[in-house]
């Protein structure tokens, strides 16, 4: 638990920048798994500030990101390719080939080859070393909702109404969100080799709680995380304030 969401977030930062450097002394790429939405954002300006000020570099990165609303044009507004390259590709030296985001604009015909692919993509990248995850109201972890199955893999999901209520705001209202979104499974996001799931303020400190504590079970995804060896939840004092 940290006293505020800047220092929890310099915390991962400099977890996600450790590995980046290690690989890179050993020659390799580090493969990182990354989430969209208000949890991760300052993350993503600790890592800018390394690149800048500390000279990171991340041209041994290949990273994949969670999800993506389907249907959705990359150049949208509310598109998490755009949100990505705002917050962090457009100011750091990744290699665009080597940022991945599932795509909203592949055909209904083509999705489940698209989406078997990118399973396929992690896998030939050797994995994801870190997954760092937000949590939504409904305990989702990507877009898996409750009812999503613990060996669940990427597919086109249907948004739980909670969750399209909470993007509400975003889209000008819930009309305009999208019913559905393309998402790594909670099957997809179990084989990373560390799991890293942020939550800030008191809004989440309910689900947090049925998250550490609570059984583990289909309508809470976020519970199954219990089950991973080397997952760690790290907390603001008001999202913590539940657990006992
Ligand atoms: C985003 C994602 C979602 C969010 C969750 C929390 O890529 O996968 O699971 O992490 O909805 O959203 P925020 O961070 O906006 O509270």
């Amino acid at each position: 638990m940290h006293s505020n969401s800047e220092n929890a977030s310099l915390y991962v930062a400099q977890e996600i920048a450790s590995l980046i450097r290690q690989r890179q002394k050993q020659g390799k790429m580090a493969v990182l798994g990354l989430a969209t939405g208000s949890t991760p954002t300052k993350v993503y300006d600790f890592l800018v500030k390394f690149h800048r000020k500390e000279g990171l570099s991340f041209k041994n990165v290949i990273c994949f990101n969670l999800d993506e609303y389907y249907p959705m044009q990359p150049d949208s507004i509310h598109s998490y390719v755009r949100f990505m390259n705002e917050h962090l590709f457009d100011h750091i030296d990744i290699k665009k080939e080597n940022a991945n985001i599932p795509d909203g604009t592949v055909s209904k015909e083509e999705v489940k080859t698209y989406c078997e692919n990118y399973e396929k993509k992690i896998l030939n990248a050797g994995g994801l070393d870190i997954q760092i995850l937000g949590i939504g109201r409904t305990g989702h972890i990507g877009f898996n909702e409750p009812g999503s199955s613990m060996h669940s893999k990427t597919r086109l999901v249907r948004l739980d109404r909670v969750t399209k209520l909470d993007a509400a705001s975003d889209f000008f209202g819930q009309e305009n969100v999208p019913s559905r979104a393309l998402t790594m499974g909670v099957g997809t996001i179990m084989n990373a080799k560390r799991i890293i799931l942020m939550a800030w303020g008191e809004g989440k400190a309910q689900i947090v709680q049925e998250a550490v504590e609570g059984e583990i079970r289909e309508s809470v995804p976020a519970t199954f995380l219990q089950h991973h060896n080397n997952c760690d939840f790290i907390l603001d004092e008001a999202s913590a304030s539940f657990l006992t």
